[in-house]
C-alpha cells in the first residue's frame, strides 16, 4: 500500500432509485475520511443529479467509440461533462452478460483515458478457471489486452480491480491470501512492462467485501482498496469499509 492512496469505489449496479442515490450520497458526503479516496458509481440516469455534489463520481460503463450512431451507449466525453472522474470498464457482468471481449475492454479503457477519465478496469477468473489452475494465464490475457490498447506509459493512469467471479455477490469472499497472491501477480505482470508505473498503480479487490472482512483484505501489501457491490448500498457498511482502508 506504501505511497499509494487507498481507493474505495461503490458499484451500485442496477439497484435503487433516485431517493436511495441521494441518501447514500448524503451519508458519504457527511463522513470525514482523511486518507481514503471514495468514489461512487451510480446508474447512468442518476449521474446528473449527483454531479452537483462534492463526492467523486464514476460511471459503470463507457462506449469504446467517441460519438455517433450507437443507440443506448454513452460516451466518455458525456461522462466527463456530467462530472465523472472514474469509469468502471470490463466488469464481469459486462464481459459475460454483454459479450465484451478483452480487446473491447482495452479499447474502452483507452477511450476513457482519452477524455481524462480514470478507468477502473476489472479482471478476474471464473470458478472453473480457478479449479483448472489457470488463474494467472487468464488474468495475464486480460492484462495484455489492456496494456496493448492503452500503452505501457499509461499504466500508472488506470486502476485495476481484481474481481474473482466466484466471489461476486456470493458472500464467498476471497481469502486475504488468495487476493494478495493475484494482486502480486498483477503488479508483477505490469512491472515487466513498466516497473515505476506498476509500483504506482492501485489494484482494488472486489467480491463480497463487507464491513467485517475489509480490514484484513486491505492490509495485504498489494491490495490498495476495494470495489464494492452489495455493501455499497448500505451507507453505514460502506463507510465502515472506507474506514478500513484509511
Ligand atoms: O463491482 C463490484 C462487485 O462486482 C462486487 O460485488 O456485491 O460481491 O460486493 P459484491
Amino acid at each position: 500500500t506504501q505511497s499509494r492512496q487507498p481507493l474505495v469505489a461503490g458499484n451500485w449496479k442496477m439497484n435503487g432509485n433516485l431517493t436511495l442515490a441521494e441518501s447514500l450520497a448524503d451519508g458519504i458526503e457527511q463522513a470525514e475520511l482523511q486518507v481514503t479516496e471514495v468514489v461512487v458509481c451510480p446508474p447512468f440516469p442518476y449521474l446528473a443529479a449527483l454531479s452537483k455534489r462534492t463526492l467523486t463520481l464514476g460511471a459503470q460503463d463507457v462506449s469504446a467509440c467517441e460519438s455517433g450512431a450507437y443507440t443506448g451507449d454513452v460516451s466518455a466525453a458525456m461522462l466527463n461533462e456530467m462530472g465523472c472522474r472514474y469509469v468502471i470498464v470490463g466488469h464481469s457482468e459486462r464481459r459475460d452478460g454483454h459479450q465484451e471481449s478483452n480487446a473491447l475492454v482495452g479499447e474502452k479503457a483507452a477511450q476513457a483515458l482519452s477524455q481524462g477519465l480514470t478507468p477502473i478496469v476489472c479482471v478476474g477468473e471464473s470458478e472453473q478457471t480457478r479449479q483448472a489452475g489457470l488463474v494467472e494465464s487468464h488474468i495475464a490475457e486480460q492484462l495484455k489486452a489492456i496494456v496493448d490498447s492503452i500503452g505501457g506509459e499509461a499504466i500508472a493512469k488506470i486502476v485495476i480491480a481484481y474481481e474473482p467471479i466466484w466471489a461476486i455477490g456470493t458472500g464467498q469472499t476471497a481469502t486475504p491470501e488468495q487476493a494478495q497472491a493475484v494482486h502480486r501477480f498483477i503488479r508483477g505482470y505490469l512491472a515487466e512492462v513498466d516497473p515505476a508505473a506498476a509500483a504506482k498503480i492501485r489494484i482494488l479487490y472486489g467480491g463480497s467485501v463487507k464491513g467485517s472482512n475489509a480490514a484484513e483484505l486491505f492490509a495485504q501489501p498489494d491490495v490498495d482498496g476495494g470495489l464494492i457491490g452489495g455493501a455499497s448500498l448500505k451507507v453505514d457498511e460502506f463507510l465502515t469499509i472506507c474506514q478500513a482502508a484509511n
